[in-house]
């Protein structure tokens, strides 16, 4: 973005462009993104969490009824096309199909057809003639993935971060509906500036230095971008204020900067040779790779003003190693670190409101994002026409 003084002003006459940071029209394809991008696959919900009820979701401000079948689930628009009421608050009726509650129209949980209208008889001459529209759905690592998007979907792995395709790993997890816009969150994630104040009060961070400033750069990895550490500065003194530190007697300092840089780095993640702990990449997945475990967060657009937060968190190992990472997890990880710690990024993605807003350096971060999503060119989820169509 460029400053310049704009005559018109001085001559009354209505100024052309914005003053930068007062909207976000230098990313025409985000700033139009409030419901994220189609043709992508998202994680939803826990396979557990289906069972013989029907479960609505939203994703990408589509109205999806989520039906399990023996071991499969299936994803269907959840509005039936009679009278409009929602699927999923349906009955199963008969094996393979959703009956609507309200005059038992009855649809194929595969194909989406109607195969049986139950208030019209057998020969209903409107059978077969309605559908109801359905989304390709892929169960991996006991999640439930919807893909929304148009024509044949990609293969799943294609929006999975390569080291989960071929590696075998432990993972442990959680799933949740914030407030705020998906946006917020993308950015809070690969934000530069803010771990190193607003975690300082952390628990997961209690025993740990957080640098006190750091100067950064952004690199391009594959599918990626990368925050890279160019200095690390851990205290500070302030002109005028004083000094600036998060050191305390009681904290250790911290891994270095790069996860390859530690002494015992696991194979798999030395082998993605990183050059910093950071990543995030379309359609909004954050990677923070750690010397022995990665933590990863996906940002699943639900509406203009919900995001759903998944955190995974993976560890390449198997055996007793495997099981001591599980109870690790569940004792500590998930309360301390996907649970406190993160909640504090809720809480400022809940709050934050922008644009306007004025950049500072270390926000290099959240426009080099901007600028992967508008060179990637992502296919929009448009914001109009939301519910009969979605
Ligand atoms: S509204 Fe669904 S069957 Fe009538
Ligand atoms: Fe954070």
């Amino acid at each position: 973005m460029t400053t310049r003084s704009n005559p018109a002003e001085s001559t009354g006459a209505r100024p052309e462009r914005q003053p930068p940071g007062q909207d976000w029209s230098s990313w025409p394809i985000y700033d139009s993104a409030s419901l994220g991008f189609r043709d992508h696959w998202y994680p939803v919900l826990w396979e557990e969490q289906v069972g013989r009820k029907p479960v609505p979701v939203t994703l990408l401000g589509e109205r999806i009824a989520l039906v399990r079948q023996d071991d499969r689930i299936h994803a269907l628009h959840d509005r039936c096309p009679h009278r409009g009421v929602p699927l999923s608050l349906g009955r199963r009726q008969f094996p393979g199909t959703i009956s609507c509650p309200y005059h038992g129209w009855t649809y194929d949980l595969t194909d989406g057809k109607l195969c049986g209208v139950l208030t019209d008889g057998p020969d209903s001459p409107i059978r077969g003639r309605v559908s109801v529209r359905t989304y390709p759905v892929e169960q991996r690592f006991g999640l439930i993935w919807v893909y929304v998007g148009d024509g044949e979907p990609h293969p799943l792995d294609d929006d999975l971060p390569e080291e989960l395709r071929d590696n075998t790993f432990v993972l442990g997890g959680r799933t949740e509906i914030r407030k705020g816009n998906w946006r917020f969150a993308a950015e809070n994630g690969f934000d530069e500036g803010h771990a190193k104040y607003l975690h300082n009060t952390a628990l997961w961070r209690l025993f740990k230095v957080m640098p006190a400033w750091n100067k950064t750069k952004v690199v391009n990895r594959d599918k990626w971008i990368v925050r890279v550490q160019e200095e690390v500065h851990w205290e500070a003194e302030m002109p005028g204020l004083g000094l600036w530190t998060n050191k305390r007697w009681w904290k250790r300092m911290p891994l270095p900067d790069a996860p390859g840089k530690a002494k015992n780095v696991n194979p798999v993640i030395a082998s993605l040779d990183l050059p910093g702990f950071v990543s995030i990449r379309l359609p909004g997945i954050l990677r923070v790779a750690y010397p022995n475990f990665i933590h990863y967060e996906w940002y699943v657009p639900v509406d203009e003003d919900h995001v759903r937060y998944v955190q995974l968190m993976a560890r390449f190992e198997t055996g007793l190693k495997a099981q001591a990472f599980k109870l690790k997890y569940l004792a500590a990880v998930r309360w301390l670190f996907h649970g406190q710690f993160t909640a504090q990024d809720a809480w400022m993605v809940d709050v934050m409101d922008a644009p306007p807003e004025k950049l500072y350096r270390p926000d290099l971060s959240i426009t080099a994002w901007r600028r992967l999503v508008e060179r990637s060119s992502p296919k929009v989820q448009p914001t109009e026409a939301l519910d009969n169509k979605r």
